[in-house]
Formats: structure tokens, sequence, C-alpha cells
């Protein structure tokens, strides 16, 4: 019987679903117990050691080309023993660059076997134009294929890893910093903001966010129900135009076995 794992740091939820989707394919298989999830993005997560019983899908968003570095440090957490792992890149349809390869370096470093991979498009959380509607119709078919080869190859008992794209050393870890715009006059103090943000930036008392401390991960403004939470206009209206030449055609998801 094998325990599925989905490992996740996904500030908006995209990673998290695709992740979920791989893990379901893997535990359709009467072999497999119900999928366990571990969150990274919150800020008490515990040590977790993972037997060779189990199976892992471990998926980060792609930040600036590299894998974000709270998911880099959370990961430490997780100690594996030759755990199989199925890893998974989301990023907003600009370029993966580095952050697949870094992934999986991550993975060896906690112990599991990289035995699959996939970079898969979804909607930029900062510019929502590119990969909107990502990942779509298409793609979830082709993450379900990928799953199913994933997990033919689980069974062959085929533990090798695949070439994966990206250099040594990674691209530097640059990510622009956007002040979090708070519009105090609209807030209902619920308080979910400050409860999930994934490095405690956020004040429990007046909600203002210390940038500081902010990865710019747009959980916060993801989720606040009221949209009191906001980038400045001219910064994502900017951003747009200028990243229009790399962003604006479709780019396929690539799946490594
Ligand atoms: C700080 C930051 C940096 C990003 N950098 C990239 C990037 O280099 N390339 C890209 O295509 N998308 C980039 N994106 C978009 C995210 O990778 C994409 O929206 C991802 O699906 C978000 O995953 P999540 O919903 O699991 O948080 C970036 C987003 C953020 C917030
Ligand atoms: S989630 Fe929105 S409404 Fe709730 S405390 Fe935060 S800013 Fe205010
Ligand atoms: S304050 Fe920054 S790090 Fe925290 S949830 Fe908002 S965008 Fe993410």
């Amino acid at each position: 019987m094998h325990n599925i794992y989905s490992i996740t740091f996904s500030p908006t939820g995209q990673s998290r679903k695709i992740s979920y989707q791989i893990a379901e394919v893997l535990s359709g298989d009467k072999q497999c117990s119900e999928i366990k999830e571990i969150d990274l993005c919150d800020t008490a997560v515990e040590t977790v050691t993972l037997s060779a019983d189990c199976i892992a899908v471990v998926s980060v968003p792609c930040y600036g080309g590299r894998v974000p570095q709270t998911a880099v440090e959370r990961m430490k957490k997780i100690r594996a023993h030759d755990v199989p792992a199925i890893i998974c890149v989301s990023y907003g349809n600009r370029a993966f660059e580095d952050s697949l390869l870094e992934l999986a370096d991550v993975c060896d470093g906690c112990g599991f076997r990289v035995i699959g991979a996939a970079a898969v498009v979804a909607e930029h959380n900062i510019m929502h134009v590119y990969g909107a509607g990502r990942p779509d119709e298409a793609d979830r078919a082709e993450i379900r294929a990928f799953s199913e080869r994933i997990r033919t190859k689980v069974y062959s008992g085929d533990f090798n890893s695949p070439e994966l794209p990206g250099n040594h050393p990674y691209k530097e870890y640059h990510v622009l910093k956007a002040p979090v715009l708070f519009e105090k006059s609209r807030c209902a103090g619920c308080g979910l903001c400050a409860a999930e943000c994934p490095v405690n930036a956020i004040s429990a008392d007046d909600f203002q966010t210390d940038m500081e401390i902010c990865v710019n991960c747009m959980r916060c403004i993801s989720i606040c129900k009221n949209g009191c939470r906001h980038l400045p206009d001219e910064f994502v209206y900017g951003l747009i135009e200028k990243m229009k030449p790399v962003c604006e055609n479709r780019k396929a998801a690539e799946f490594f076995i």
C-alpha cells in the first residue's frame, strides 16, 4: 500500500490544484491510500519523514525563473528515504528557466528520487491576462496522460531520473518587489490575510504589510473578499506592456519522464 503525498508551496492555489490532479491519478490505483497534503505555505509546517512506501508530488510556482526561496527553506523540513517524487512547477506563460532543475535538486537533497517532472502554464497571478484560464481542458488532458505514464513507471520499479532543462549555476534570484497597497476603509477586519500570509508579513492588529518581509506572493490579494489589497495599477499595467513580447504567445506544458 502506497501513501501519496502532495507537497506544495502554492500561495494562490494553482500549483496545488495541478499537484492534486497528478496525485489523484496516482492514487486511482488500488495499491494506494488517500492523498495526504503538506502545505509549505504554513509557517508552522512540521518536520515530516517519508518512508520508501510513499510517493510524493512536489509542486511550486516559478518566481523569476527560480523556486521561491521560502519553499526552498520549508522543504528542509521534509526528509525522504528513497521516495519516488514527481515534481511540478506552475508558471505564468513567461518562462520557467531554472526552476524545475532547482526543484529537482532541492528534492534530491531531501532524499527523494525524482522520476518525473512537469512545467505547466497557469494564469499569471500578477499579470492575469497571461496564461488566463490555464491550465485549460487541453492542459488537463496532458497532465492526466503524463500522470498515467508515471503510474506505469512507478509500478514497473523504474526509478530513473529524467534529464531536465535548466542551468547550473541557476540564474540569480531576482524577483520584483511591488508595494502591496491596503485600502483600510474597505477592510472588514476578518484577519484572513494576516492568518494566511506565508511569511507573516501582515500585522494581525492593523493589517498593514511589512514590505521588508513580504515576498509578493499575491496570496493576500487573491483571498481578500473585500478586494482591499492590490498592487498599484500603474505597476501592473506597465509590467503587462513590458512583458508582452515574452508572455503573449501560448506556451505548451512540458513533461519529462
Ligand atoms: C513573485 C512572482 C514571480 C513570478 N515569476 C514568474 C516567472 O518568472 N515566470 C512566469 O512565467 N511566471 C511567473 N510568475 C507567475 C506564477 O509563477 C504563476 O502565476 C503560478 O501559477 C502561481 O502559482 P501558485 O498559484 O501556486 O502560487 C510569478 C509570480 C510571482 C508572484
Ligand atoms: S482579508 Fe481583507 S477584509 Fe480581511 S482583514 Fe485582510 S484586508 Fe481586511
Ligand atoms: S503580504 Fe506579501 S507575502 Fe504576505 S500574502 Fe500578501 S503578497 Fe504574500
